[in-house]
């Protein structure tokens, strides 16, 4: 008896040691001597065939093997756990050193970059920014601009219309209507009013039948055309360059008297003349003038009491003259090749 006792603890501490798999393995060989039907709980068992006297010390030789092999069991358990959890912590190591994965950014389109110069600038002038709708009336988008039903300037002016009454703003300029007719009357405006607009036009390197523009309009008491050119000299000089020449030059508009066509000198060719300003060494930018008393008088402010000055320019072109970019419809593209770049 005592023999079979000892083989078989030899034999099962041999069959624990060499357990290289899981932890079920081990578990395996645990039922196969020491469960319920394992070999050495049988030896105990068989304990009670035993004769009296030799029962005591047999009982205590099992149960020895029993207590070394439960050691051997726990011991071999903790090995291969703390092997399993090296693996795992081997297999889930994480290089903290490579570099993190690349989202794609977004950019801020051109045209809305210089909007936000142009806004910050104004700003800067104490201007507010206001705001009015593409779909306009007959009556803003012309008539209360000094422009009857038949004057001729509008035919510059041809857009999209709705119906007889309404159409697709062809200019920003119904927001200085618009603007007046929601202050009292005669109340002091200085205000940019950004958006887009739409005219019959081809669509090439330089045109396009929807573009964006910037109104200005400034009323108060003593506005003289020194201001309205100050103003919009010292605006360029932010935009472009503080160097770069401002010229006017008389023009027509019907909602201004005087009106002129405001020129900065060329920004690629420092005035010697190139092929963007086609040799003139000038660049036309921006239309202005003092705004007209009928237009004053039609959205109920008092030409006796004040006056005023307004200014419209068109963001694709100076965005174009900014950035070096030479064909207009890239604006239009969303070709990210072009957004990548700003
Ligand atoms: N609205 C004019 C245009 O689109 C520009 C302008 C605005 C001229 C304000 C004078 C004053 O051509």
């Amino acid at each position: 008896m005592e023999k079979k006792i000892e083989q078989l603890r030899q034999e099962a501490a041999q069959a624990i040691k060499n357990v290289a798999g899981t932890l079920t393995d081990l578990n395996d060989v645990r039922v196969k001597y020491l469960g319920k039907k394992g070999e050495l709980t049988a030896l105990l068992r068989g304990l009670g065939q035993l004769n009296a006297d030799d029962r005591p010390r047999v009982g205590q030789i099992v149960n020895e093997a029993r207590q070394q092999l439960e050691q051997l069991i726990a011991e071999k358990n903790q090995e291969l756990k703390s092997k399993e959890m090296d693996a795992r912590l081997a297999n889930e190591r994480i290089d903290v050193t490579l570099p993190g994965r690349q989202t794609n950014h977004g950019h801020i389109h051109p045209l809305t970059l210089t909007l936000m110069e142009i806004k910050d600038i104004f700003m800067r002038m104490g201007f507010s920014v206001e705001e009015g709708p593409e779909i306009e009336t007959d009556y803003f988008n012309f008539e209360a601009l000094n422009l009857p039903k038949d004057h001729p300037a509008r035919d510059m002016q041809d857009s999209f219309y709705i119906t007889e009454d309404i159409l697709m703003r062809s200019q920003t300029s119904p927001v200085q209507a618009r603007t007046m007719q929601a202050h009292e009357p005669n109340s002091p405006i200085r205000m940019i009013a950004p958006g887009r607009v739409y005219r019959r036009d081809d669509y090439d390197a330089t045109h396009s039948p929807m573009f964006t523009q910037v109104e200005g309009m400034v009323i108060d008491k003593d506005i003289s055309f020194a201001d309205l050119k100050g103003t919009l000299e010292d605006f360029l000089r932010q935009i472009f360059s503080k160097d770069v020449k401002v010229r006017l030059r008389p023009s027509f508009f019907p909602f201004t008297e005087p009106s002129t066509e405001v020129d900065i000198s060329c920004v690629m060719c420092k005035c010697q003349g190139c092929r963007v300003c086609k040799g003139t060494g000038w660049l036309e930018i921006l239309g202005a003038g003092m705004i007209h008393p009928n237009v004053l008088k039609m959205s109920g402010y008092d030409p006796a009491k004040v006056r005023g000055f307004a200014f419209g320019l068109g963001i694709e072109r100076i965005t174009m003259l900014k950035y070096g970019i030479d064909d207009l419809r890239l604006f239009y593209d969303n070709d990210t090749r072009l957004l990548d770049q700003f």
